[in-house]
């Protein structure tokens, strides 16, 4: 049972040293770690600033994933809409 459980856990690729949570093992896949950091700026904002500047907005989820994907302010992303949506709401619960 309980080789199964690690199994289970290695498979989703979750098990990687030195990364939170799930959410943020996405955000390095997808390159966003690469110009942002939880909580301090780098070449991007912190995402816990973003966070608090897009809290209380309405729809702050699609408003996020519409300006990754316009790709006009911020640098072109590649990852498919249901990543950006995780990460849109991971950003917000920070
Ligand atoms: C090449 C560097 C780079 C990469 C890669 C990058 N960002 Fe950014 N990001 C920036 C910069 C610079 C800004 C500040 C300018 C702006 O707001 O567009 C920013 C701003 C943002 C904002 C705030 C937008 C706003 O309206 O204030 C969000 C949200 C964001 N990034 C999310 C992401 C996510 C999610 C990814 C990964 C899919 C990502 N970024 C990848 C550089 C990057």
């Amino acid at each position: 049972m309980k080789s199964l459980v690690i199994a289970a856990i290695a498979a989703t690729g979750i098990l990687m040293t030195g990364v939170a949570s799930a959410d943020e093992a996405l955000a390095k896949k997808e390159g966003c770690l690469a110009c942002h950091a939880v909580d301090k700026k780098k070449m991007g904002p912190g995402l816990k600033d973003i966070s608090a500047k897009y809290k209380g907005k309405k729809d702050a989820e699609a408003a996020i994933v519409a300006k990754l994907k316009a790709g006009k302010d911020h640098p072109a992303v590649k990852s498919s809409d249901a990543d950006l949506a995780t990460l849109s709401k991971w950003i917000l619960s920070l």
